[in-house]
């Protein structure tokens, strides 16, 4: 059967502006790193990706590298454009990076011209895309001239590969003189991508002024740190879960009673709220203004129906903001 999106799929969803660009993302976006991989079940992966759209999710974050094994992720959501999204393509902004290790030999890694041109040729051929709207030095590479990298991402955009460029995990000062780089090329940064929850806070120390000033947008990752930041790792760790899986990033090692302690009281105070404590999590990365979207992962559709319901309750009162420091503070 040909899917068919729900025709209300804009109406509850926010869009938000990246940056000073032309450019709106979901207020919620979704990614490909965990579950959309050659090890996954393929039925799930393509149920997740079309709930998504179906709730006005128009962003789908890749990276050349996810899976496991590497690339799978890409094949799979290629697959589901395919079969599914490809009269949608309009209506979506797909995301793809390199900047980690991808293939043997010095040119599968870092921030080379000549490794992201290749990468994302081999990224386009997996997704059958022509083009990715948004496409990322995933990581800062302290040997490649910062020229080099910040002039690959103008020519990638220059020959039709992509249509904006981001940087992700770069910090507050290089971040600065990439922008700086990047609108003398005249392609400016639209996006930057950072890990940011209420327990990875490293971005309120300098780097979101600098993309307010810069006119950069900001898309947090693992927003949720994985899973720890909802109640499912309350009662141990459930088999299935993220933390059980050998491939998963999350070790078990990372939930400590410490942060299950926090994780606790979060959870109560989000039941005050009258919402879950994902949704709460969710919130208060969407709290600044800077802040374009939030991108989760997911292993299940209710998840993303989830954080979805994030959008019912955005506000927080200055004694909320209060007691949520005081619990992470411990
Ligand atoms: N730029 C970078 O360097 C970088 C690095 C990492 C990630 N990313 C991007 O960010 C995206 C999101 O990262 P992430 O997956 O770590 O994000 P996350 O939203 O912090 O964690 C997602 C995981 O949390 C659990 N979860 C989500 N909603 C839940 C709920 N309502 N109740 C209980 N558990 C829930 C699920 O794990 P279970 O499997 O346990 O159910 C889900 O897979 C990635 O897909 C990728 O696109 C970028």
């Amino acid at each position: 059967m040909n899917y068919l999106p729900n025709e209300s799929r804009y109406v509850s969803m926010q869009y938000r502006r990246s940056g000073r660009s032309g450019l709106k993302l979901p207020a919620v976006s979704l990614g490909l790193w965990h579950n959309f991989g050659g090890v996954d079940t393929f039925s799930n992966s393509r149920e997740m990706v079309l709930r998504a759209f179906d709730l006005g999710i128009t962003h789908l974050d890749l990276a050349n590298n996810y899976g496991p094994p590497p690339g799978s992720a890409e094949e799979t959501f290629g697959q589901i454009i395919e079969k599914d999204l490809r009269p949608f393509r309009d209506e979506l902004i797909i995301s793809s990076k390199a900047g980690y290790t991808m293939w043997d030999g010095p040119y599968g890694d870092w921030g080379s011209r000549k490794y992201l041109v290749s990468s994302l040729d081999q990224s386009l051929k997996r997704m059958g895309l022509d083009y990715v709207d948004i496409f990322y030095h995933h990581r800062p590479d302290p040997e490649t001239p910062l020229e080099e990298t910040m002039q690959a991402l103008d020519f990638i955009v220059r020959s039709g590969r992509a249509l904006y460029v981001g940087i992700s995990n770069y910090p507050a000062d290089k971040t600065r003189e990439a922008s700086k780089i990047l609108k003398s090329l005249g392609t400016p940064c639209l996006i930057h991508q950072p890990k940011y929850s209420m327990f990875e806070r490293w971005v309120e120390d300098g780097l979101l002024d600098t993309l307010k000033e810069e006119g950069i947008g900001c898309i947090a990752f693992s927003p949720l740190a994985q899973g720890l930041l909802t109640d499912k790792y309350l009662g141990g760790i459930p088999e299935g879960s993220r933390a059980s899986k050998a491939h998963g990033f999350l070790k078990p090692a990372n939930i400590t009673d410490e942060k299950l302690d926090k994780v606790r009281k979060l959870n109560a105070l989000a039941q005050s709220r009258g919402q879950t404590l994902a949704q709460m999590a969710l919130a208060w990365v969407l709290r600044h203004e800077v802040m374009t979207s939030v991108l989760i992962g997911a292993s299940k559709v209710e998840q993303i129906e989830d954080a979805v319901g994030t959008l019912q309750r955005l506000d927080f009162s200055a004694d909320a903001l209060r007691k949520i420091e005081t619990i992470l503070k411990g």
